[in-house]
């Protein structure tokens, strides 16, 4: 089923036809408040004032115009703008993140880098950070590059490293000396073996492993851990892991999609960790969403339900 769906989320068929019809725009709204900015900057109310951070992510991937990743550029500009002011309110800053496809990647590497190193700049004036998420195995190692570019100039960038890649480990070793920010996510794509561990319990036990390694230097203050996962028994192991070693809570952040175990979120905020939503809005949400129906396919269940009216 996981397979059949990441098929579905590559379809360039499916991509234009299926959200048109009505019953999946009611069911992607389980994921996502709105196509619309101003869907996202409600939900973010609320979270702040529920004492979570937020993280706003504006859907779209492997764009193929040089305008449209203008459009998109000037899109997180305006959002750092808004942000700004909501600080100034007193509502905790706006965090993006960001596909570097969708900032021209598969165009021209100068256009992403530019637009990516003008965003991270605006990112740190305004107080708050800017994010590249990591897509398919064909962009990680630009990807990766991309970030080391970036973060030589710009403290306040992250990026997104996948546990179930192979090469993981050595990447997580390479950007160490950069004091990085890292969100560990499990990985959402369809990765052959011989790239990524495809077995759940092996997942699982390279993210563990990956996690301790990032929670040391992050204890030290030499990186920023996120643990981007919904997996709160798994983030509870971790700091059973790391914390006889010294590490505070406070050093492993942890990040889910909004939508999704918001009460499990919750608890774990009021266990003592930094909590964050990361928020999708947007009207290009169909890869992306058939990405969240393969990590659960219970939600396709929801998902058909939604044929009722
Ligand atoms: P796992 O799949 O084991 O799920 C743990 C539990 O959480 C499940 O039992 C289920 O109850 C619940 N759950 C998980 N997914 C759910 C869903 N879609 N709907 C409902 N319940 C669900 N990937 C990537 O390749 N690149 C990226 O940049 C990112 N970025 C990113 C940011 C953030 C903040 C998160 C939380 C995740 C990502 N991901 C990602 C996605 C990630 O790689 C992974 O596919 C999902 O998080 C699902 O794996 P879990 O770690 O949640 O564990």
């Amino acid at each position: 089923m996981r397979s059949g769906l990441l098929w579905m989320s590559r379809n360039q068929w499916l991509k234009q036809h299926l959200p048109e019809l009505p019953f999946a725009q009611r069911a992607v709204r389980r994921f996502m408040p709105g196509e619309q900015v101003e869907d996202a900057l409600g939900a973010a109310d609320r979270l702040d004032g529920e004492g979570f951070r937020v993280l706003f992510t504006h859907l779209g991937e492997n764009i193929t115009e040089v305008a449209e990743a203008d459009a998109v550029a000037a899109h997180y500009h305006d959002l750092l703008d808004r942000s700004e002011a909501r600080v100034a309110a007193g509502h905790r800053p706006i965090e993006v993140s960001v596909k570097p496809t969708q900032l021209g990647l598969d165009i021209d590497e100068s256009l992403c880098d530019s637009h990516c190193a003008d965003l991270a700049a605006h990112a740190e004036r305004t107080g708050t950070w800017f994010w590249l998420d990591m897509e398919g195995s064909a962009y990680t190692e630009r990807t990766i590059a991309l970030y080391e570019r970036l973060k030589a100039d710009h403290p306040r960038v992250g990026l997104a490293i996948q546990a179930y890649l192979r090469r993981s480990p050595t990447d997580i070793e390479r950007l160490l000396p950069l004091q990085p920010c890292v969100r560990l996510v499990k990985g959402a794509y369809d990765e052959p073996a011989e790239l990524a561990h495809r077995d759940r319990t092996d997942v699982d036990a390279a993210y563990l492993a990956l996690a301790i390694r990032l929670a040391g230097a992050a204890g030290a203050g030499q990186a920023r851990l996120c643990l981007g996962t919904h997996d709160t028994r798994l983030v509870e192991r971790i700091s059973a892991a790391v914390e006889p070693t010294g590490v505070n809570r406070s050093a492993t952040e942890v990040h889910m999609l909004y939508g999704i175990r918001e009460d499990e979120l919750a608890r774990l905020r009021d266990a003592g960790y930094p909590c964050s939503s990361l928020v999708a809005y947007g009207e290009f949400w169909y890869a992306w969403y058939m990405r969240r129906l393969a990590e659960r396919p219970a939600n396709v269940v929801f998902a058909l339900r939604q044929l009722v009216p």
